[in-house]
This record gives structure tokens, sequence and C-alpha cells, in this order.
């Protein structure tokens, strides 16, 4: 079995009076991607805050590269992770650059200041991001999709080995959504990157990720390659979905069609009045 850089070990985490995670083991597996899937509100925005430090487990413990991840400094996690939350929000009026410049934040001293590294790492996250054409603007003054990316340059300029993604697709369209998963594929398989991406696109999550795993109300259900974890008999149960599950013709991966209700199906159509 590969390495872990990051695991969580009988977690138990939620809010103020609500208990989320319930015992929950889990490892991320090093230079791999892994995918999380679940329906709403089933933890995994939870699992990840609590696997990055953001939120403190009522028990359990979080190892960082075998150690217990609340023993480090601040800028050692940060040196060793990064997070893109989901739905973060900008500070007002900060520019683009001013926002992927945030993800150097670790790698400045006291008594170094912004260093052609820095710029260099920014200048790389936004072009790979692509938003290297309005670096100036402020992401407020954004499109959606285009304020998503800068949070992705923001955490690729952090350059941790690393990396967790709260539903890093959301609002990205189709073609920039296939465009992310090549790249956060290559940082894992080139670069020994070590991903956790929750996606909400079945399909997607299906054809790129290493390590698929299914949650449901705060349980870790099926954690395994996509062959093993993407069934119909799994979507069925995590999600309450009736899909038919195939193989795609190109790449063997499993893809799903969901059964779709009466007004899906062929028939006659009601005239619609020119
Ligand atoms: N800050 C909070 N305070 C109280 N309860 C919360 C808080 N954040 C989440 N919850 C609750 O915890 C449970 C798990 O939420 P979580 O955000 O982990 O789900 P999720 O799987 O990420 O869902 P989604 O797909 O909608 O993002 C939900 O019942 C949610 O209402
Ligand atoms: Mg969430």
């Amino acid at each position: 079995m590969p390495a872990s850089r990051l695991a969580g070990e009988s977690l138990t985490a939620g809010y103020e009076g609500r208990r989320v995670l319930d015992g929950v083991d889990f490892r991320v597996e090093e230079g791999r991607v892994t995918v999380l899937l679940g329906p709403n509100g089933s933890g995994k925005s939870t699992l990840l805050k609590t696997l990055a430090r953001t939120l403190t487990p009522e028990r359990g413990r979080v190892l960082l590269d075998g150690r217990e991840i609340h023993r480090y400094r601040t800028r050692e996690v940060a040196h060793r992770l990064g997070i893109l939350p989901q739905s973060p929000a900008a500070p007002e009026g900060m520019t683009v650059r001013e926002l992927v410049g945030m993800g150097r934040f670790p790698h400045q001293r006291l008594w170094r200041q912004w260093s052609t590294e820095d710029e260099r790492a920014v200048q790389e996250a936004m072009a790979i991001a692509r938003v290297d054409d309005f670096a100036n603007r402020p992401v407020d003054a954004l499109s959606g999709g285009q304020r998503q990316r800068c949070w992705i340059a923001m955490v690729l300029a952090q350059e941790t080995d690393l990396i967790l993604l709260d539903e890093p697709t959301t609002y990205l369209d189709l073609k920039v959504q296939v465009d992310l998963l090549e790249l956060l594929v290559r940082l894992a398989h080139e670069g020994g990157r070590t991903l956790l991406v929750v996606l909400h696109d079945l399909n997607l999550a299906a054809a790129y990720a290493d390590v698929l795993v299914m949650m449901r109300d705060g349980r870790i259900e099926h954690h395994g390659s996509p062959e093993a974890v993407f069934t119909a008999a799994h979507l069925k149960a995590v999600f309450d979905l009736d899909a038919e599950v195939m193989r795609a013709p190109s790449t063997g991966r499993p893809i799903c069609v969901p059964s779709l209700g009466a007004a899906a199906m062929p028939g006659p159509r009601q005239e619609v009045p020119a």
C-alpha cells in the first residue's frame, strides 16, 4: 500500500451540538488523486476541514507526515498542506494578483519580503489557472468561474505537496472542469503531489480518480478503485440514485446514466406556441 502523508484516525467531529463525523478512519495515499463523493450534508467538507486542522476533532487525531497535526506551527502546516475551502470569499477590492500572492504567505519571513521565487510561483500559478489575463482586476468583479480559478491559483501558488480542494469545479464550464482535472492528475502522477478533491460530478470523479471514496451520514461507506467503488448498488445506497453503470468506450472507466422520470421519456410532446 502506498505511503500516507495525511491520515485521520477515529475522527469524531462536528459543530456546536451537532456531531457530523463519528469515528472516521481515513488515509490519503501519496502521489494519488483521491476523490471524495457524497450527498449534500454527508460530511465531506467537515472531513476536509478536520484533516486540514481548520476544525478541531472532538476525538481522534490527524497525522501529517506521521506526526499529530496540532503539534505543528501554523506556518509549518501551510508549508505542507494547502486547502481550498468551499465557497471562499475574497476581501473586498482585492485584485487577482494580490489574492494569488496570499498563497505565498507561508514562504515569507519578516526579514525576507517578496522574492523573485514568490513572483515566479505566482506567475506560474496564474498561468496554469488561466487567470493572468485579468491579474489586475478586483476578484469581486469577476464571473463565478473566473473567481473560482483565482482561488485555485492561490492554492497552487502555495506549492505544497498536499492539496485539499473542496468542490474546485463549482461554476466552471465543462471544458475548464476537464482541464482542471487533467492538471490535478498531472500534479499527482508527474509532480508527486497528493490530492484530495471533493467533486459532485460522478462521471468526472470516476474518470479521473485514482482512489474513490463515498461518504454518507458522516461515515465512509466505500473506499477503493473507481472500478470497485463506482457501482449501481453503491450509487443507490449512498445517493439514493437509480442509475445504470457502464464503461466509457475510450477509457474503460465506469460512467453512470441516471434513470430519469416519466417527463424525460419519449412520447408526444406538448406543442410550444411560437
Ligand atoms: N458551521 C456549521 N455549523 C453547524 N453545522 C454545520 C456547519 N457546517 C456544516 N454543518 C452541518 O454539518 C453537516 C455536514 O456538513 P458538510 O458541510 O460537511 O457537508 P458536505 O458533505 O460538505 O455537503 P455539501 O455537498 O452540501 O457541501 C450538515 O448537516 C451541515 O448542516
Ligand atoms: Mg461541502
